[in-house]
């Protein structure tokens, strides 16, 4: 759906003697680059505007007197370049001189080191010896610049691409340079530390070691790196990275630019997410509760045990499965196989989350198209905590090209661009779609309401919409569908994009964790199975004897946490398979422990639609297996070995066959169907209590918040927030509390303490609670609709109330 754009008309140029034809208006540093020739640069970045500071890029141009800086001069046609005259190597020479007057020479220890831009061209352009006799000035050098970098100002060229970066990439505009001349250093705006979800990407497009990242510093050096390609799964974004390693550990993760989905840039959480491989917390073998402790077992003892309680259970039918969103797609569709060929149950389900589906039915957009699209819609999703490489799209889309950004929802998320905010109570996104739909439909005058018309004349303005939602709301979805169909009907361009709650919820749902459709989205062979709502409520009754778990924490990420530890608490046999131990697997009978992402191979499906092969990068620890690995030693030892494979290659062969034979019986052009979903218990999210302490509870996303690795990932620890919950200042005086207070919110499911905020975010009547953090685990205060109530009361009064 991508617009159409007029090309511009080529000109002739002729660069070191070669004739080349180039859109007019390209760069000149960039037409060198067809010719093979690469013009040195520090302060230009393919990303960023030309800002022509350091000069290390001057080149002769035919007819001009002076030397020119081709990383801000423009081709036009006839020009003729000449790229390494003896004039152009003596300006560089210059430049260098000057840039390296006061630089400290510590290439030995600087972590740039082996892949500096300055160490590099002073040997290929310097002079070899420095004429400064005066001593040297100095800055300050290991500058903490907040949560994730380091800062030595000697280093420093001011370039400013960190700073360009942080205002144009981030709109965020936090960096400055402060003071003047020779005194100026790279700071923060208000002085305070750089905190920002993309700190990361400005110690990459440093040139020099001035910036440098505090998870890196003093780890390696280039030259030992052993290099694997990857893909982040840590959001449904799925941008690609590199994973640097040595002696078998992973040392760092590095951009590996992909235009179409990343744009060479990643966000922290992808970025650090790392270390907990190596934290204490990382399981290494199997675990068995034995005496109602965890006690370490090996593989084939907990094979043995696991074996001899489900074995009972599939037979039967009494046994769910529970999990594949956060698996590869090989893995997911294992696990589905598992369920169906070895347990013979179509209990399998991937959405742990208030996620309903994962894909589009119609109208599939991909992330370039947010990149022309005139109005982007943002319903109920928060893109810029759960898909934030996509939201630097957003953002722009908005501040370099005027799109419009909507949001509509029940609270204004920080959007450091420019959005329209249209706040909408939790639960009633659905008939907003509705009325929407039907005023597109039938004219603006249809609609007695005032903003619906207003929204529905904006899409009739924009030529192209991209609509962004999180797949929870099933009914909405459909309105919306119905909304982009008509508006296609009259030659707008429409795309939808669902953000994921795990990185592969699309790969999951493609590979047919689901309880009525199997890989590639075909009907199921016999009743359809039950949901993840379903599963947890039917073992809270003690109508299902085993549950297992794979790569998911329903018990602190599941819309009911009241409901999943019932569930686990009540069930006879509850096997789980994970990297640490979280609050779903605590409860667990056995407990398997999980090859990371860096430590398998396989594929993963972004929120596109786009497959995404991602490669091993290290060996998991002794007695730690891949998913797949575990899942065949279990079908194997449950007596049907050849059931389910545990090579990832030969489970993508078959997972292709299997798609390719789902979409040979799908009409050509038919929507995909939808994954079942439970029926959900009336919400009384809308009940909004004004009068009383009773406050509607919605959750809301942080990048840094959850449960399981990214809880023991020590380099996030200090971008992990503590909970709160945001009251707004009617209802936080009407209560009496003040922002900074403790809490304690009490729900159907119990209680939870957090700090007070207050802010305009929140409508009067709502209180926004930071979600998925174990010490306050805001889903017992919610119901299967995601959202709930609570009373509100100061701790102090509680306790005191108690006593
Ligand atoms: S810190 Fe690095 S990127 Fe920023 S201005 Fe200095 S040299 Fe350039
Ligand atoms: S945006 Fe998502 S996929 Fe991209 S780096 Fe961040 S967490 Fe990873
Ligand atoms: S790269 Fe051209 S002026 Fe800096």
């Amino acid at each position: 759906m991508a617009k159409k754009t007029p090309a511009r008309p080529n000109v002739k140029v002729v660069i070191d003697g070669n004739q080349i034809s180039v859109p007019e208006g390209t760069l000149v540093v960039d037409a060198a680059k067809l010719i093979g020739t690469q013009i040195p640069v520090y302060c230009s970045h393919p990303k960023l505007d030309p800002a022509g500071l350091c000069r290390i890029c001057l080149v002769e141009i035919e007819k001009m007197p002076k030397l020119q800086i081709a990383c801000a001069t423009r081709v036009t046609e006839g020009m003729v370049v000449h790229t390494s005259t003896a004039r152009v190597a003596e300006a560089r020479r210059g430049v260098l001189e000057f840039l390296l007057l006061n630089h400290p020479l510590d290439c030995p220890i600087c972590d740039k080191g082996g892949e500096c831009d300055l160490q590099d061209y002073t040997m290929s352009y310097g002079a070899g010896a420095s004429r400064l006799t005066e001593p040297k000035l100095h800055k300050p050098k290991r500058v903490d610049l907040g949560p994730t970098i380091v800062l030595d100002e000697e280093r420093c060229i001011l370039c400013r691409r960190c700073t360009r970066f942080d205002d144009e990439i981030a709109q965020e505009r936090n960096l400055i340079v402060a003071e003047r001349g020779h005194k100026s250093l790279i700071s923060t705006r208000d002085g305070g530390g750089y905190r920002s979800y993309f700190s990361g990407n400005t110690t990459e497009i440093c040139p020099v070691g001035a910036l440098t990242s505090k998870a890196y510093r003093f780890r390696s050096r280039p030259w030992d790196l052993g290099r694997a390609d990857s893909v982040c799964t840590q959001c449904s974004v799925g941008c690609n990275f590199r994973i640097d390693t040595r002696f078998g550990h992973v040392m760092r993760t590095f951009t590996r630019e992909n235009p179409e989905v990343d744009d060479g840039w990643l966000c922290d959480r992808g970025r650090y997410t790392f270390n907990y491989m190596y934290s204490p917390a990382r399981l290494r073998q199997p675990l068995v509760r034995r005496d109602g402790e965890h006690r370490p077992a090996s593989f084939d003892e907990a094979l043995a045990y696991a074996a001899e309680r489900l074995g009972p259970a599939a037979a039967a039918g009494k046994v769910g499965v529970i999990g594949g969103g956060r698996l590869s797609d090989e893995e997911a569709f294992a696990l589905q196989k598992f369920a169906r060929d070895v347990l013979g149950t179509n209990n399998v389900d991937y959405r742990t989350h208030i996620q309903r589906f994962a894909s589009p039915a119609r109208f599939g957009a991909s992330l370039t198209d947010i990149d022309d699209a005139d109005l982007v819609l943002v319903f109920g999703t928060f893109t810029p905590e759960q898909a934030p490489v996509l939201d630097l799209r957003l953002r722009r889309a908005v501040a370099r090209r005027g799109a419009k950004l909507m949001h509509i929802g029940p609270y204004k998320p920080d959007y450091p661009v420019a959005v329209q905010h249209v706040e909408y109570p939790p639960g009633a996104i659905a008939e907003l779609m509705e009325q929407l739909a039907d005023t597109v439909h039938h004219g603006r005058e249809e609609s007695g309401d005032g903003f619906v018309a207003d929204i529905a004349q904006q899409l009739v303005d924009a030529e192209k919409i991209v609509a962004i939602h999180n797949g929870r709301n099933v009914a909405g979805a459909a309105s919306l569908e119905r909304l982009m169909e008509t508006l296609a009907r009259y030659d707008h361009q429409v795309g939808i994009l669902v953000v994921g709650a795990m990185g592969n919820a699309r790969g999951a749902e493609a590979a047919g964790c689901v309880p009525n459709l199997g890989p590639g989205y075909a009907a199921v062979q016999g009743t359809p199975g039950m949901t993840t709502t379903q599963m947890l409520a039917a073992a809270a009754d003690g109508k299902l004897d085993a549950l297992i778990v794979v790569g998911a924490n329903p018990a602190l990420t599941g819309a009911d946490g009241t409901l999943a530890r019932a569930a686990f608490e009540r069930v006879g046999f509850l096997m789980a398979v994970d990297l640490v131990m979280t609050e779903t697997a605590s409860h667990a009978d056995v407990v398997f422990a999980a090859a990371s992402f860096a430590e398998k191979q396989g594929h993963t499906t972004n929120l596109e639609g786009r497959r995404q092969a991602f490669a091993q990068a290290v060996e998991p620890p002794v007695g730690v297996y891949t998913d797949s690995q575990i899942l065949a030693s279990l079908a194997t030892a449950l007596g049907k070995p050849n059931a389910v494979r545990a090579d990832a290659d030969e489970l993508f062969v078959d997972l292709l066959a299997a798609e390719a034979s789902a979409a040979a019986s799908r009409p050509k052009d038919a929507p995909l169907p939808r994954p079942s979903i439970a029926e959900a218990p009336s919400s009384t999210a809308d009940q909004v209590d004004a009068t009383h302490r009773r406050l509607t509870i919605c959750p809301i996303p942080h990048l840094y918040a959850g449960g399981g690795a990214a809880a023991h990932d020590p380099g996030l620890a200090e971008m992990r927030p503590k909970p709160f919950a945001v009251f707004s200042s009617a209802d936080a005086s009407r209560i009496g509390v003040v922002a900074g207070e403790r809490v304690r919110l009490t729900g159907p499911g119990g209680t939870i303490e957090v700090e007070a905020r207050v802010g305009d975010q929140p409508p009067v009547g709502v209180a926004l609670v930071l979600a998925d953090m174990p010490e306050a685990p805001e889903n017992r205060l919610l119901e299967e609709t995601g959202f709930g109530w609570a009373t509100v009361e100061k701790v102090a009064q509680a306790r005191e109330a108690s006593a």
